[in-house]
């Protein structure tokens, strides 16, 4: 994807444009109290924004089951829908509270492997204002070590000023 959302041109470098994403989601979610809303806007912008997203989405804390995600709004071709808390990536991210960065995901213990084309990943935690974990974000790119500490910190910034 990775074209400019509505008439907005981006900045070419990597963090400027994560900087000009960030105002811009920050200015659509103004007033926005919906957790759905919220995700969703956040998933399509930062989808449409970068050529190396292929997938990219939120996996939801499931309230009714303990130590359980289920997918949440998501860009992408099909998504696993639950994920148990230390499975995979996301599950790891979940169990461990803390951002997982993969370059290869065929390397990594107990990849769920959604769709075959994912070679690397990156998931955030998402915490809400009481600092509970209410989400992971979770976005897998076709190419190989896609993600650096640029998307780490980006990412992480945009989940805290969305959720936190
Ligand atoms: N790759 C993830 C599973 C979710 S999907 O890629 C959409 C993982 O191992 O956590």
């Amino acid at each position: 994807m990775a074209e400019a959302f509505n008439e907005t041109v981006l900045p070419t470098g990597k963090a400027e444009r994560y900087a000009a994403v960030a105002e811009e989601i920050a200015a659509v979610l103004e007033g926005e109290p919906n957790l759905t809303a919220r995700m969703a806007t956040v998933a399509s912008m930062l989808a449409a924004s970068f050529d190396h997203y292929f997938w990219t989405g939120f996996y939801v804390v499931d309230p009714d089951k303990a130590d359980e995600l289920v997918v949440g709004p998501y860009q992408g071709t099909l998504g696993c829908l639950r994920i148990p808390f230390g499975r995979g990536v996301c599950g790891t991210a979940a169990a461990t509270r803390t951002t997982q960065v993969v370059d290869d995901v065929h390397a990594f213990p107990g990849h769920i492997a959604c769709d075959s084309r994912s070679a690397s990943e990156i998931v955030a935690p998402v915490f809400d204002r009481a600092g509970d974990l209410i989400a992971v974000f979770d976005v897998d790119s076709e190419r190989r070590a896609a993600f650096d500490g640029t998307d780490r910190a980006w990412l992480e910034k945009i989940l805290k000023a969305t959720f936190g």
